[in-house]
């Protein structure tokens, strides 16, 4: 089983680019990732060969432009096994898809109930539950990390309690990397009654997602991480909790009727898809997914690991690096910080060399507080990254640690 990104990476165009006259080595793909010319095309076909409004015409465009979107619904259905396309809701991103949740979810809540969260969570599996800490009284408790980056799962028996109302807990980090144990917590909370919602935004990258098999309440997750464009993401939601949630946003396609004095709304997933929805972006998401499906998964993984492994191999004797994030088991992230040096002079001192890294607080201020720094680097890798772009940004790093030595 093997995976050799030479055979794809001609599929994205923008690979080819140089930047400050190095060819560009692309490491920011937990930000979000390039995306193949099926994706760009699939897009541009829309445009120019078939659109309209989706679900509200009754002419041949509306009709096929409605057909395209409910296939990429499919094709979301299909990359985690949901049993119905009815329970893949369209939303503009991950983080919308959590606020939705938390909104919709969060209405039935009051003074004292506990929402059971993670230090390692990204802003968007926090801030949406912080509202509800705000309006409404409820408790945020936090699994803490342990000091390689996993969760302390002692903690969190402890933490899961009586009053918990949600279990809301990232399925792989993006800092650390860190694969967290979902199928123990989500039996852990069953067990209480609790549903669970699953952040995917990192995970469904780099992993086949089976939402069925983990039993999950609710998984999120954004299209543009997916080599799909910005501006959609997917909720699933369990049928029995979708049919319990009350709208969140209101507007056209999400009712059953309008009258001056009362309102009905219609059925998951219409009921969440408000106005008109990111229907290209759906389109583009659907033929990102249909193109991954195509190659090995399995593969990949074991290529984007492989790729990982033999960058940190190269940076074992460095004693001006230090890692945040050692699980065993994590995914291809590398956070790190370089002495004496602040994270965004690496990044930058990285750029001159072509090599694209983040740097910052990756949306995760908790977890740098954690750790106790106020930035990292990261280097994340994709299936696009080849052996030679892990030499070359091990090669930039060692250039740019000179300047703090
Ligand atoms: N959450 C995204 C990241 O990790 C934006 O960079």
């Amino acid at each position: 089983m093997s995976f050799d990104p030479e055979t794809i990476r001609d599929q994205f165009p923008i690979l080819s680019r140089q930047v400050n006259g190095y060819p560009l080595v692309y490491l920011d793909n937990a930000a979000s990732a390039q995306k193949p010319r099926a994706v760009i095309q699939a897009m541009t076909a829309a445009m120019e060969g078939s659109y309209a409004n989706v679900h509200r015409g009754l002419h041949t465009l509306a009709n096929e432009t409605t057909e395209a979107y409910e296939k990429a619904r499919e094709s979301a259905r299909g990359l985690i096994n949901a049993p119905s396309a009815n329970e893949i809701i369209f939303t503009k991103g991950g983080t919308e898809a959590i606020n939705l949740v938390a909104a919709s979810f969060g209405l039935d809540l009051h003074t004292g109930d506990e929402i059971l969260l993670s230090e390692m969570e990204h802003h968007a599996n926090i801030v949406p539950w912080h509202f509800l800490r705000e309006r409404k009284g409820v408790v945020l408790k936090f699994v803490p990390v342990t000091d390689d980056g996993r969760l302390d799962m002692d903690a969190f028996y402890a933490l899961l309690g009586p009053k918990t109302r949600m279990v809301a807990i990232t399925h792989m980090s993006n800092v650390l990397g860190t694969v967290n144990p979902v199928a123990e917590i989500i039996a852990a909370a069953h067990a209480m009654g609790v549903p669970v919602l699953l952040d995917g935004c990192q995970a469904i990258v780099h992993q086949s997602v089976d939402v069925a098999a983990l039993d999950v309440d609710f998984y999120a997750f954004s299209g543009h991480k997916l080599y799909g464009p910005t501006g959609i993401g997917v909720l699933y939601g369990k049928a029995e909790r979708l049919a319990a949630l009350p709208p969140y946003q209101g507007g056209g396609e999400m009712i059953g009727h309008v009258m001056l004095d009362d309102i009905t709304y219609g059925e998951p997933p219409h009921r969440f898809e408000a106005g008109t929805p990111p229907i290209l972006e759906a389109i583009g998401l659907g033929a990102a997914i249909d193109w991954l499906s195509e190659l090995d998964r399995p593969a990949i993984a074991v290529h984007e690991h492989a790729l990982y492994a033999h960058m940190r191999t190269r940076l074992n004797g460095a004693n001006w690096l230090t890692e945040i994030g050692t699980a065993p088991g994590k995914g291809a992230i590398f956070s790190f910080n370089v002495e004496g040096a602040h994270a965004h002079d690496i990044a930058q001192l990285l750029d001159r060399y072509g090599v694209a890294v983040r740097a910052g607080t990756h949306c995760a201020e908790p977890l740098m507080r954690r750790f106790g720094v106020t930035a990292s680097a990261r280097a994340s890798f994709a299936l696009y990254n080849t052996i030679k772009e892990a030499d070359a940004f091990v090669d930039a790093l060692e250039k740019a640690q000179t300047f703090f030595t």
